[in-house]
């Protein structure tokens, strides 16, 4: 319950001073547009009716009384009444609150291969399937970490499937609803070979990326082939504090990456760095496999070079790495946008299968959001 201690306003302009002395200065368009009535919004969904041509180019803020706890403004040059809530006021005022942000590094735990002393984020998936509380936590580490690990997911062929029903989507690709991960004679991916695989993530030819990543391991008996992971939001901060003009560079100029087969011809246009608004890394992208022509103004190429590859060195640095190897059952669940992967070689003695599938962030976000609301 949000009181309000105090109020005053002039034409274009409401102050409210709170109880705990915070304050909120709202202009009387965004009042205006915000307006919460029933001829306004529906009751059922809370969707906006009216469009922004609906409404007077410059309103102004008549009369603002307090009536039943709630706030009554009436507007000029139309009449228009509006009754708002406090508490909705407080909780969406543009000058007391953080737009919403889900994505950028501001909202990340960054990491370092050192960070998990105590064990990865790990969780068994019979519980995760059956505890909400287990879901939540596992769902979070996604967002907080960009990665979860879930144990013993049975060996099943196509259940990397069933995982994702668990929280959001499939993402079918040209590669099927899911994908094999094993040695394959002529393959049309590196993936599908034994070499090792440097810290990539994948699809950055796609538009829009995959947002996530399974990879989901049914066997594992080859010497090699561990896993690698990296949080890439903490290689762009470490690129822009040891050269931001590196770190302007990959975010602003945009290169091409291909994927080319029998069957498709995939092509997308993007940064390496995506920031947003704010100048905050919400995308990162490295796949040198799918790196197309890179196509610059012609000064743009030395200095692009410069920035490439101080990137591409700080990605190789063992000490931002994790690594472990994926044993038969273990799933593991992380963020495409944020985080690399890498395998190494494996012998060719022994088999090694996994099963991956791409499915979307936003499904994961609109689960974990319906989780905390429920709890
Ligand atoms: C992939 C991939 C890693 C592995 O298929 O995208 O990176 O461990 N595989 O085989
Ligand atoms: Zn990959």
């Amino acid at each position: 319950m949000n009181r309000i201690r105090h109020f005053s306003h002039d034409s274009e302009e409401l102050t409210i001073v709170w109880e705990d002395a915070s304050q909120s200065q709202l202009q009387a368009i965004w009042l205006r547009d915000h307006c919460q009535m029933p001829a306004s919004r529906n009751p059922d969904n809370g969707q906006r009716l009216l469009n922004i041509t609906d409404i007077p180019q410059d309103p102004c803020i008549d009369r603002v009384s307090l009536e039943d706890g709630r706030l009554v403004i009436e507007f000029r040059p139309d009449g228009h009444r509006s009754e708002f809530d406090p508490d909705w006021l407080y909780e969406n005022c543009y000058s007391l609150n953080q737009q919403h942000d889900d994505r950028s590094e501001i909202n990340k735990i960054l990491w370092s291969g050192d960070s998990f002393q105590q064990g990865l984020p790990r969780y068994a998936y019979d519980v995760f399937c059956a505890q909400r509380g287990s879901r939540r936590a596992a769902l979070q580490a996604v967002s907080d970490y960009g990665f979860v690990l879930l144990d013993a997911v049975p060996c099943e062929d196509g259940q990397v499937l069933k995982v994702i029903e668990q929280f959001g989507y499939v993402r079918e690709t040209n590669y099927g609803p899911f994908f094999e991960v094993r040695t394959k004679v002529e393959p049309n991916n590196l993936a599908y070979t034994n070499l090792g695989l440097g810290c990539h993530l994948d699809n950055p030819y796609r538009d829009p990326v995959p947002g996530l990543q399974l990879l989901h391991c049914l066997e594992s008996s080859t010497a090699g082939g561990e896993s690698i992971l990296q949080d890439g939001f903490m290689a762009a901060r470490i690129l822009r504090d040891e050269d931001p003009q590196h770190f302007a560079m990959l975010s602003q100029h945009w290169i091409n990456f291909r994927f080319r087969d029998d069957a498709a011809d995939l092509r997308s246009r993007v940064p390496f760095i995506e920031t947003n608004d704010l100048g905050a890394v919400i995308k990162v992208r490295f796949n040198n496999r799918s790196i197309d022509t890179i196509n610059l103004p012609p000064a743009v190429i030395r200095p692009f070079y410069a920035a490439y590859r101080h990137y591409a060195e700080i990605l190789e640095r063992e000490e931002l790495q994790t690594v472990f190897k994926l044993q038969p059952g273990e799933l593991m669940l992380f963020d495409n946008t944020r985080i690399l992967h890498a395998r190494k070689a494996y012998s060719a003695a022994g088999s090694r299968h996994l099963q991956g599938a791409y499915s979307d962030l936003d499904g994961l976000y609109s689960s974990l959001r319906t989780l905390e609301t429920a709890s």
